[in-house]
Formats: C-alpha cells, sequence, structure tokens
C-alpha cells in the first residue's frame, strides 16, 4: 500500500444512508478533506438542465465537460465562481441527477477531478469511491439502512428546512434512484470486496462517527 492510500478512507452506499453528515463530522474529527463527490454529480446536472444539454447529447455534454470547473470552501460548492450549494439539493436536481451519473462520459471527465483532491489523504463519500475512484484506499466502508429509513431521514431534512414533504412520494424516489445507481452499466453501485458493511438503520448519528472513527484508528 502507498504512504498515500493509508489516509484515504471511502465512504459508499445508497442516497440517505447518513453518509454524508457522518463522513463529513468523522472527516472533521481526523483532520482529513472531505470530498462529497455526489455534490460533484449533482453540479453536474445543474449546469447541463441550464444549458438544456439532455444526456443523449453526448457532443454538447462532452464539450459543456470540458469547461466545467467545481471548488469547494468548507460545506460551499461552487462551479466557476458561482455559489451552488442550495441550487443543487433540489427535488429537480434529485430527479435527473442519476441519467447525468450513468454516463460513462460524465464518470470519467471526473475521475480526475475527484483523484487530485487526495493528495494527504481525505475521506471521500460517494457511490464508487472504494471500487473505481480509489481502489487501494486504506479504509473503505459500505454504509447503508433499509429504504424506509433513509425516505424518513430525507422527510426529515426537508421539514427541519421548511419545505413540505410526501413520505410516500419520497420512499419512491429513494427506491426509484437505488435502483438507477445499482443497475447502470458504469460504476454501478456496490459494496468493494474489501470494504466494511456498516448498517446504520438502527444508529444514531453520533454512533455512526464513532464507529467509523473506530475503524480509522484500526487502518495502519
Ligand atoms: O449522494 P447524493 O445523493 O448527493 O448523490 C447524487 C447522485 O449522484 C446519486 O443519485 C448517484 C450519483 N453519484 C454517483 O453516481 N457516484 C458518486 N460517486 C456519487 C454520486
Amino acid at each position: 500500500m502507498r504512504v498515500e492510500d493509508c489516509r484515504v478512507i471511502t465512504l459508499d452506499g445508497p442516497a440517505g444512508a447518513g453518509k454524508s453528515t457522518a463522513a463529513r463530522e468523522a472527516a472533521r474529527r481526523l483532520g482529513l478533506p472531505f470530498l462529497d463527490t455526489g455534490a460533484i454529480y449533482r453540479a453536474i446536472t445543474l449546469v447541463m438542465l441550464k444549458e438544456n444539454i439532455p444526456a443523449e447529447d453526448s457532443l454538447r455534454l462532452r464539450d459543456a465537460l470540458r469547461g466545467f470547473s467545481i471548488s469547494f470552501a468548507g460545506d460551499r460548492v461552487f462551479v466557476g465562481e458561482r455559489d451552488v450549494t442550495e441550487e443543487i439539493r433540489t427535488l429537480e436536481i434529485d430527479a435527473h441527477v442519476s441519467s447525468y451519473a450513468a454516463l460513462p462520459v460524465v464518470r470519467s471527465a471526473l475521475l480526475d477531478i475527484q483523484r487530485s483532491q487526495s493528495v494527504g489523504g481525505l475521506v471521500a463519500e460517494g457511490r464508487d469511491m472504494g471500487t473505481v475512484v480509489f481502489p487501494n484506499a486504506g479504509l473503505k466502508i459500505f454504509l447503508t439502512a433499509s429504504p424506509e429509513s433513509r425516505a424518513r431521514r430525507r422527510y426529515d431534512e426537508r421539514v427541519a428546512r421548511g419545505e413540505t414533504a410526501d413520505y410516500d412520494e419520497i420512499l419512491e424516489a429513494v427506491n426509484r434512484r437505488d435502483r438507477l445507481d445499482s443497475e447502470r452499466a458504469s460504476a454501478p453501485l456496490r459494496q468493494a470486496q474489501d470494504a466494511i458493511l456498516l448498517d446504520t438503520t438502527d444508529m444514531t448519528f453520533d454512533q455512526v462517527v464513532e464507529r467509523i472513527l473506530e475503524y480509522a484508528g484500526r487502518m495502519e
């Protein structure tokens, strides 16, 4: 294992398993940068929708990808100079992101962007971190939870933000996105062979973070 791989921790799993918040907190406590790769796919989706470029238009997609630049400042996400943090979390983006994320042209364009962030170590969260992007990571975790508890989390998040939310609709969207993300041909959502499975259905947020830190402590 290369030295830099020791400090790469990957967290993969389906939407709403609590990956993002737990990974962010674990990264903070480990003193490592955090990479939310879902935000990158969401930002690409936002750009394509704004430019009216459908997933089928590979020529224009390729062009737009060449000019795509994303950066992070703490919790904020920027495309070029524009802060898109809130815009990438809407239901519209939720509904379209899987179609763009399924495209090999999009996934390969993002490989370098993701890998270039790993110098010196990081905690990377997504769907294919342990299988494709960082196959030599020192610690791989596959975080999952029942679809019902994941839908409940998304529902609670939306209500907390003062938005209206329909639990059944969210559950249906969670199931649909799982299906699309797991069944796509290019880098589908799956547990890496050497990943530790962590089912968070009956765990609190603090317990999830503690468990990640415990695994990280055993890394060397
Ligand atoms: O984690 P999230 O809900 O923000 O991810 C948004 C979408 O991006 C999700 O439907 C799948 C896709 N995604 C992906 O294909 N690969 C990743 N590494 C991260 C996200």
